[in-house]
């Protein structure tokens, strides 16, 4: 039989079951009290007995949860005592159970325990023997045989064993007895048997006293009068067509639901004098259940809850006009129907779950319950299949919800498990109930540069503290594990620390120069930048920034030849038999920038024949423009101004010495007197123009009749001109932008003399046999890699030029 949820009933032992699971305590404890202990009354010690620290109580907020029902012991958690919380009256709780008890959990937080108490309430001796009624009056037949039956109510004590009730007494003895018979159930049947026969006229009324008792201690009593009326007629007895009426219905049967019919017949009158009716019936029975009293129908006339009833047991009598009754019983079992929907409880759970929580770690402790009986209280509990939770069964009606697989924050913040209840009724009936989980943060992510390697450029001679570029790296946790900050590595540049170059802001990863940078000192260098975030312990990665030095015009061209002395004096020397586009020398010029800022350009700026000389713009090459006449002077002083292609420009001057003579000792007296001019006497001076002026005279003519000549043999020769054989072929390279200073094909060596004149050049040819040097017709020379047929097709002459050194010295070369 099964009244409430919220007890069960146990064996008598007193056990302690303690049941260990990996993550999740539960024990079970028994104690046994008195029932109607005063409120505050102390039940058992749990720290004690489970072995729990009261400090542990305390932390764990340990508390009593009681699945649906009212508590009725509480814990003072401080002291670790189970208290009497409210009036316990066992006859309420378990009615006629032998065995009664209260079950709870105690559970206990930070980690989950779970412990189940049961406290058995022993019976006392509170409640006494009652009957329905104070009296009873019975009409019976004076000539009613002896060994006649008259039913007697019995009484009820709802105490249970020795405090139940134990025996009736009847006083006085001289016409009736009593007779008692147990029934199959184990209540008792109390009838009053005649004894010797009633005389009307010897005595009409008689009273007698029925007393019951139990066997407590002390011991208690009811008693009810009975007035037996002896009446004059005789009559015959009902007699109910059976013993027992057994009969069904079902649970929230509609009113008036025909029930069973009882029926009585009576030898002597007609049926219809029989009179039916219930034997004082229980209130609930009252309640629910009318018998007609002509008819013997029983109908339903309230709400039967199988919850509350299972089975009905209702005395009926009936009467005839002679008083004679006979009594029969009906036996109602209400059928269950699946109307209670299980009920979900979630006794505690954690809302906040770590994303590295593991398989197994209990989040929610869950009880089910449903009022129904058989398979319409027989509940199954599920959730979602998709998610990464499981849910056991762990004891009667209890179920952990947890971890069935890793979980990831930073994939799903949050789940709403929606934790299903099902009965297996039919139709089934089902509850749901939503818990939702946050799943906390761990530091399980390093942050990440959104670039494996930087490349930065920075423009030399910046201003220290310039900001060069920024990193940037995220973090996908959240919180402090998700703060970044940057720091550089340390390393070592040129024997100074890093640091002394760039800096970097921890906060935006923002980069800075810590100095000024020299691009012809420092073209580029790597640093180490470290992302780190916040959390406990720290996760980091690294990037690697490259940090290239642009190079500014920060140089001026330097002249490398010709060589400036301020101690001698160098020239160069045309022969007077020189031709157009004779080399007379080459500035060599470099600067230690790069690129347009490298790439030099020549210019004629200053010259004492500005039309006989003239300087090839990109390669610095000195040529003669014109015949060399008899008529020039023999020194000549050129300024060349070599200028880079920076912006701005840089340029440098040189000046080169040019002597235009055939031999030696004419170039020796003139360049002597070169620095002497001023020790000339003014005569010598005056008969110099006298003569110059003549020669002048007869030079213009000479000069114009060779002019007609040359036209006319230039025109000739135009087409085919070309240089001297056996001069230098010095080629112009477009500078390559992406080296520095001198070109490889420009390696050179000055071969020097103490004696400046006699200086000399050597020209490295370091490219191969199959790079062609061509030469246009108007004298600038271009290197080219093609292949040979490709040349063919060129309108120009090609000459293979050998891998040689050229040494040469113009004083001796005379053509
Ligand atoms: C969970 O339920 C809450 C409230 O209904 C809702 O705001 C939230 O978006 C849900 N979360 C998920 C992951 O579905
Ligand atoms: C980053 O670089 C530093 C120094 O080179 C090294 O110690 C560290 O292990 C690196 N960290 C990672 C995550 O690669």
């Amino acid at each position: 039989m099964r009244r409430k949820g919220w007890f069960q009933i146990w064996p008598l032992h007193i056990v302690m079951v303690l049941t260990l699971s990996l993550h999740l305590v539960a024990g079970q404890i028994r104690y046994s009290i008195p029932e109607e202990m005063t409120v505050g009354s102390f039940v058992g010690n749990i720290g004690t007995d489970l072995g729990l620290d009261p400090k542990r109580l305390v932390s764990g907020k340990a508390r009593v949860f009681t699945a649906g029902g009212s508590d009725y012991i509480g814990l003072d958690r401080e002291k670790g005592h189970l208290i009497v919380k409210e009036r316990i009256d066992r006859e309420q709780l378990c009615g006629e159970l032998l065995a009664c008890s209260v079950s709870f959990n105690v559970i206990l937080e930070n980690p989950m325990e779970l412990h189940r108490v049961i406290v058995e309430i022993l019976d006392i001796n509170d409640n006494s023997p009652v009957f329905p009624k104070g009296e009873k009056e019975f009409e019976i037949s004076e000539g009613s045989p002896p060994g006649a039956r008259f039913s007697l109510e019995s009484a009820i004590d709802p105490d249970v064993g020795i405090n139940a009730l134990q025996k009736y007494t009847l006083h006085p003895t001289d016409h009736f007895n009593l007779n008692i018979q147990s029934r199959a159930d184990g209540s008792k049947n109390v009838e009053m048997v005649l004894q010797t026969a009633l005389d009307r006229e010897k005595k009409t009324n008689h009273y007698l006293m029925l007393t019951a008792v139990d066997g407590g201690k002390p011991q208690r009593s009811g008693t009810v009068k009975i007035h037996v009326l002896v009446l004059d007629a005789n009559d015959n007895v009902p007699v109910f067509s059976q013993s027992s009426y057994k009969t069904s219905v079902v649970e929230n049967a509609a009113k008036g639901t025909l029930v069973t019919t009882v029926s009585a017949t009576d030898a002597d009158e007609s049926s219809h004098n029989i009179r039916y009716s219930f034997e004082h019936p229980s209130a609930s029975v009252k309640a629910l259940f009318a018998i007609d009293s002509e008819s013997g129908e029983v109908r339903v006339t309230g709400e039967i809850d199988y919850e509350r009833f299972k089975q009905f047991k209702i005395k009926v009598t009936a009467q005839d006009h002679g008083g004679f009754t006979d009594s029969s019983e009906i036996l109602i079992d209400v059928i269950d129907v699946n109307d209670n929907a299980p009920k979900i409880t979630i006794m505690s759970f954690s809302s906040d779950l770590p994303e590295n929580a593991g398989i197994g770690t209990v989040v929610a402790m869950i009880n089910v319950q449903d009022l129904d009986s058989g398979d319409n209280g027989r509940v199954t509990c599920s959730i979602d299949r998709n998610l990464p939770f499981k849910i056991e069964s762990s004891l009667t009606n209890e179920y952990n919800l947890m971890t069935d697989s890793t979980l990831d924050r930073e994939q799903t913040q949050e789940y709403n498990i929606t934790i299903t209840a099902v009965d297996r009724g039919s139709p089934s009936l089902s509850s749901k109930e939503i818990i939702t989980i946050k799943i906390s943060d761990v530091n399980d992510h390093a942050p990440q540069f959104q670039q494996q390697t930087y490349n930065a450029y920075v423009q030399e001679n910046n201003s220290p503290s310039v900001s060069i570029i920024s990193v940037k790296a995220e973090d996908a946790d959240w919180g402090p594990n998700a703060r970044v900050s940057y720091l550089i590595n340390d390393g070592e540049l040129n024997g100074a620390p890093l640091t002394s170059y760039v800096s970097i802001n921890s906060d935006s990863g923002v980069i800075y120069a810590v100095k000024s940078f020299d691009f012809e000192q420092l073209k580029s260098f790597k640093v180490q930048v470290k992302a780190q975030d916040g959390g406990s312990p720290p996760l980091s990665s690294n990037t690697t920034l490259n940090i290239f030095i642009q190079d500014q015009n920060d140089n001026a061209p330097q002249i490398l030849y010709p060589v400036q002395t301020s101690s001698s004096v160098v020239a160069e020397m045309v022969p007077r038999s020189a031709d157009v586009g004779y080399l007379v020398t080459k500035v060599v010029a470099v600067d230690v920038d790069s690129g347009q800022n490298a790439w030099l350009s020549y210019k004629l700026q200053k010259a004492t024949d500005r039309a006989l000389f003239e300087v090839g713009a990109q390669n610095g090459e000195i040529r003669t423009v014109r015949q060399v006449t008899d008529k020039d002077a023999v020194k000549h002083r050129l300024t060349v101004v070599v200028e880079d292609n920076g912006q701005p420009s840089r340029s440098a001057t040189v000046i080169v010495n040019v002597a235009v003579a055939d031999s030696f000792p004419e170039v020796i007296s003139e360049f002597t007197n070169f620095n002497h001019d001023t020790t000339y006497s003014d005569n010598l001076t005056f008969y110099l123009i006298l003569a110059l002026a003549v020669v002048s005279v007869l030079f213009i003519f000479s000069l114009i009749a060779i002019i007609s000549v040359k036209i006319y043999r230039w025109r000739q020769n135009r087409l085919f001109y070309k240089s001297a054989p056996n001069l230098p072929v010095i080629p112009y390279y477009p500078p390559v932008y992406a080296d520095g200073t001198l070109q490889r094909v420009y390696n050179y060596e000055m071969c020097g003399t103490t004696d400046s004149r006699m200086s000399d050049i050597k020209f490295v040819r370091p490219y191969s046999q199959n790079t062609l040097v061509n030469v246009s017709r108007a004298g600038t020379v271009q290197r080219e890699k093609k292949d040979q047929e490709e040349d063919a097709d060129l309108s120009f002459e090609f000459f293979p030029v050998p891998y040689t050194i050229i040494c040469r010295a113009h004083s001796n070369t005379s053509d």
